[in-house]
């Protein structure tokens, strides 16, 4: 039986990555066989191109360039991992995917949303996840926790707060028209909290998936 696709969205800062570490712990706890990845990223390939999009390096980069760039390495990470890990019967959990350039390419720099989908299509024809977990937490929260990190910002953390504003926006807005999908989780409370919160959806996707 193919495998679930769970992908894990929001702002930097909402604690999105140690949430799907604790998820995957939890669904091998359950038997369940679980693959994680992020993106961009995931395959050496996705990853040279990681370094290119994140590095903050003296060359603007244009809009249409980033786009491009996020759906490249989509491309690579859905064909050489992502589809092929599903197709074996893994679960696969994914820090960000297309929601992330809804909300960031999308909202956050202007690029209009017929492009996104027609990359969409060409990058993952007939991939969608099977459940997306939106961790929202306040701007002023995210960013704080984010900046507290001993890492250089990365090209992106060095946008102002307007910018994620418009993300988290995009994002929320996105959640409110597929709510099937999308589910929202108020990632201000304890990690053990907010992991509960994840469990609890993950449990009735493995419900639906028996
Ligand atoms: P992260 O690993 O901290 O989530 O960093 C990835 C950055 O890339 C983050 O700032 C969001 C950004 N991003 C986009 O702008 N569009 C995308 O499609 C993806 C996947 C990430």
């Amino acid at each position: 039986m193919r495998g679930r696709f769970v992908t894990f969205e929001g702002i930097e800062g909402v604690g999105k990555s140690t949430q799907l570490a604790l998820a995957a712990d939890w669904l091998r706890g359950r038997g369940v066989r679980v693959v994680t990845t992020r993106e961009p990223g995931g395959t050496p390939l996705a990853e040279s191109l990681r370094s290119l999009l994140l590095e903050p390096g003296p060359q603007r980069m244009n809009g249409t360039t980033e786009l491009l760039l996020m759906f490249a390495a989509r491309a690579s990470h859905v064909a050489d991992l992502i589809a092929p890990a599903l197709a074996q019967g893994h679960w696969v959990l994914c820090d960000r995917f297309t929601d992330a350039t809804r909300a960031y390419q999308g909202a956050g720099r202007g690029i209009p949303a017929g492009w996104i989908e027609q990359l969409a299509a060409i990058a993952h024809p007939g991939l969608s996840p099977d459940l997306t977990l939106l961790f929202d937490a306040p701007v002023a929260l995210a960013l704080a926790r984010a900046r507290a990190r001993p890492d250089r910002p990365d090209r992106f953390e060095q946008e102002e707060l307007a910018f994620f504003e418009r993300v988290r926006a995009a994002y929320l807005e996105l959640a409110a028209g597929e709510r099937a999908r999308l589910r929202c989780i108020a990632a201000g409370d304890e990690p053990g909290v907010v992991a509960a919160a994840v469990a609890r959806e993950l449990d009735i996707l493995l419900g639906k998936s028996q």
